[in-house]
């Protein structure tokens, strides 16, 4: 029996068990819970009402279960049920209805099922699992999200939407945003964080207190119920086994680091070169220009507006030239053009690659081009027709692929008609491959994952050698191993520019790490002020990206006037110094999932005063960021965790933890280095590439036993060299020995760098010292 034809129940009392390798199976009364221990903290359950499983779905978990190395576990029947133990967790299942607890080796009680009762169905695979919420337990993740930091007490529904569509808005009561990842952390003090990873792409949700504030439920709308669930206990940890499941972002070329400019639209090679040429002029650092629709003929995807465009091939030589790449925005609406002329709509029409609706003629909605028919990317043949358009642009020297519209956004009339209702095609839509034969209901959450990994895979074909940069709006769990993200339509507010910290770090805890929000505001006009606070936090985005809508004023850095174009220079231009720390970071999160921006409570998991804070940041381990997000304030509160601090630009060594108030005039953002880190800093550059980098400087920040560790990543930025070894990694030390400063550097891998000279400046007390190593040749040791 399948969950089709059942109608409400949950599970009943247990009848047996068996077991298959690593899984357990128990019967519950014809509903069967099946457990797979994949590692000691990292535990799969499915539930099949009926007994039957769902077949599984490829697309997100890149790690099966046969992947894992079988992890060894116990289980032992007891009078009130079945007790697993892995080698740190203990799993208790009680006789009736499939009551989970699960606790630490410490005895420790770290998640459980509601004493109301588990799970239930309601019908055709709506389901929902009910879990306690202890008071003091927060939340995060939940993928791309608006409002503050921690995620208690409300309702997030995972469907991949285009908010703009219904409120021209993702302000804080937002729900679904673009991209709809079911994966949370939770956290507490006492016990720690643990992660739960829904493993269904149907519409779902998690209800995080909402009626009820001592109970949290997961609920599918169809599909299976099968979540993983991933004990840390730090939040580390947790995300590693979570990126392990679900992939990581590969490394990035470095010209991706840099500052990307954009804006809908510039219209026309000149104003492009132009743009490129003030940036330059200005000495102002950027690297990236990003083609919005406009480039495009009557916005038909894979086609350039000749007129505006002549020869794209040149623009982009010249651009390169000037040390600036080039990405182009495709949208999923092909253009319904069935008298003929547009090849994209004739050959997948021809080919039946274009969602139908349920009776088998092709659906159609309106985008950009008008009426516009949509490529089914749920289906192998048509990722590879897809893949197969991106030739051209990429041969022209196109270095990157926009992806955007991919929820995917549709009206019922061609935009711009007044009162435009949303469109879809009909949930019940057939997709996918023969063997794999789906509906929309299921594909939709995956539908921008899909393309993007369709354009992925053009990319490594069309470039076999470089490192493909992808920008996409829509997404779902494992989007990191294809594409950046950004979080599509912002608006130019100051509430806007706070709310990206947390959503940010959401993000980040949601296994995505590449991610950034429209510089400036996407829609709206703005002030100078807030513009200069904008850029000076933007310049540390992962993705470091400035655009607008059209028909709004100019929002390029020199448009605000000359006291905002310093300050965007200034930040800019520290996000250049700071590429060898900032590159080295890109490393450790393509290697162990670790994200570029990091909520407070990442770092410091044990201090609850963290696990609310939504407006400060981390840089990676070593840097704490306290923008200034409301206008006309020049003061604002700091908290300062345990441990040493240092102001970045004052050099104060400060060693109180707590709140302490921070002076931040409008050309400064305030900014902190983390005692007990080596920070390493490039020379200025206007590009990433621009020069060789011939001096480092290392900052060392001792902690309160004068020690300092740091990392510094490199390679040649751009190839796949670095995964044959083809890297240089030197970690740097820092110890006092007998009342004596030792710092050393250690290298490895068989890269290496151009030699150059080190500047070493160690902070403390008084003033920073400094030193100079005339040329590095690799490992060296100084006592200073
Ligand atoms: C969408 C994108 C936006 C882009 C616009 C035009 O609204 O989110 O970034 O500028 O479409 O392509």
């Amino acid at each position: 029996m399948s969950t089709q034809s059942l109608s409400a129940g949950k599970p009943g009392n247990l009848k047996g068990f068996w077991q298959q390798g690593q899984t357990l199976f128990l019967d519950y009364e014809g509903a069967v819970l099946s457990i797979t221990v994949l590692d000691k903290n990292m535990v799969r359950f499915r539930l099949a009402p009926g007994g039957t499983f769902a077949k599984r779905r490829s697309w997100s978990v890149t790690s099966p279960d046969e992947d894992f190395p079988a992890s060894p576990y116990t289980f032992t029947p007891t009078p009130n049920g079945i007790e697993i133990t892995t080698e740190t967790l203990l799993l208790k299942l009680s006789n009736a209805g499939a009551r989970i607890s699960i606790l630490n080796n410490q005895g420790l009680l770290i998640n459980e099922d509601s004493s109301e009762g588990a799970v239930f169905w309601e019908s055709e695979g709506k389901t929902i699992w009910r879990k306690t919420m202890p008071e003091d337990e927060h939340y995060y993740g939940f993928g791309e999200r608006s409002g503050l930091l921690d995620k208690r007490g409300r309702r997030y529904t995972c469907w991949t939407t285009d908010p703009w569509q219904y409120t021209s808005d993702h302000g804080p009561g937002a729900d679904s945003l673009y991209q709809a990842i079911p994966f949370f952390m939770a956290l507490r003090q006492e016990t720690g964080c643990y992660g739960i990873y829904l493993n269904n792409t149907h519409r779902t949700a998690f209800d995080m207190g909402n009626p009820r504030s001592n109970q949290y439920s997961i609920e599918i709308e169809g599909g299976e119920m099968d979540y993983y669930f991933i004990y840390g206990p730090e939040p580390a940890q947790v995300l590693e086994r979570y990126t392990f499941l679900t992939g990581r972002m590969p490394m990035p070329p470095r010209w991706a680091l840099g500052y990307h400019q954009s804006r809908w639209s510039y219209d026309n090679e000149q104003i492009v070169r132009g743009i490129a040429s003030q940036f330059r002029e200005r000495g102002i650092p950027a690297e990236v220009i990003h083609l919005d629709i406009d480039y495009m003929d009557e916005f038909r995807v894979f086609t350039w507006n000749k007129t505006n465009f002549p020869d794209p091939a040149k623009l982009i030589s010249d651009l390169n030239a000037q040390g600036f790449k080039v990405v182009t925005i495709i949208d999923p609406g092909v253009k319904h053009q069935p008298e003929g002329g547009y090849h994209v709509y004739s050959e997948g029409s021809a080919q039946g690659y274009f969602i139908t609706n349920p009776d088998g003629t092709e659906y159609t909605g309106c985008v950009w081009p008008g009426t516009s028919v949509f490529a089914d990317f749920t289906r192998t043949d048509v990722r590879k027709w897809w893949n197969d358009q991106h030739n051209e642009l990429l041969a022209e020297g196109v270095k990157g692929i926009w992806n955007d519209m991919n929820e995917p956004a549709i009206s019922q009339y061609p935009f711009g008609t007044p009162n435009n209702p949303v469109a879809s095609p009909s949930l019940d839509a057939p997709m996918g491959d023969p063997e794999e034969r789906i509906t929309f209901a299921e594909g939709k959450n995956v539908y921008g994952l899909l393309m993007d990994r369709a354009t992925h895979e053009a990319m490594l074909r069309f470039n076999p050698n470089e490192r493909p940069f992808m920008l996409t709006r829509s997404g779902a769990a494992g989007i990191q191993r294809y594409s950046t993200v950004w979080s599509g339509d912002n608006l130019t507010l100051w509430e806007h520019l706070e709310m990206s910290i947390a959503e940010i770090c959401n993000w980040s805890l949601s296994g995505v790490g590449f991610s950034g929000v429209d510089i400036g505001g996407f829609g709206g006009h703005g002030t100078p002020e807030l513009f200069a606070r904008w850029i000076q936090l933007g310049a540390f985005y992962p993705f470091s990206r400035g655009h607008s809508i059209e028909k709004v004023s100019q929002k390029e850095p020199w448009t605000w006037g000359s006291e905002v174009e310093e300050i965007s220079r200034r930040a800019l231009t520290l996000r250049y110094r700071l590429m060898p720390y900032l590159y080295s970071l890109f490393y450790t999160a393509a290697q162990t999932g670790a994200p570029i921006w990091q909520p407070l409570l990442y770092q410091f998991s044990k201090d609850t005063t963290t696990y609310q804070i939504s407006d400060q940041v981390m840089v990676g381990h070593a840097i704490m960021l306290a923008p200034i997000c409301r206008p006309g304030q020049t003061t604002r509160a700091v908290y300062m965790p345990e441990g040493v601090w240092y102001d970045f630009w004052s050099d104060e060594r400060l060693t109180k933890p707590g709140y302490r108030l921070v002076e931040a005039e409008l050309d400064t953002i305030p900014m902190f280095m983390r005692g007990g880190t080596i920070v390493p800093f490039g020379t200025e550059m206007q590009y990433s590439d621009e020069k060789p980098l011939d001096l480092i400087t290392l900052e060392v920040y001792p902690d309160a036993n004068g020690s300092a560790t740091g990392v510094l990543y490199e390679d040649d930025g751009h190839s796949f060299g670095y995964q044959h070894g083809e890297f240089c990694l030197t970690r740097f030390q820092c110890a006092v020995e007998n009342g004596k400063t030792k710092i050393s550097a250690q290298r490895q891998g068989q890269y290496a760098p151009a030699p150059r000279a080190i500047e070493i400046w160690v902070h403390g007390e008084g003033e920073a010292r400094s030193y100079q190593l005339p040329r590095d040749s690799g490992n060296w040791q100084v006592e200073v």
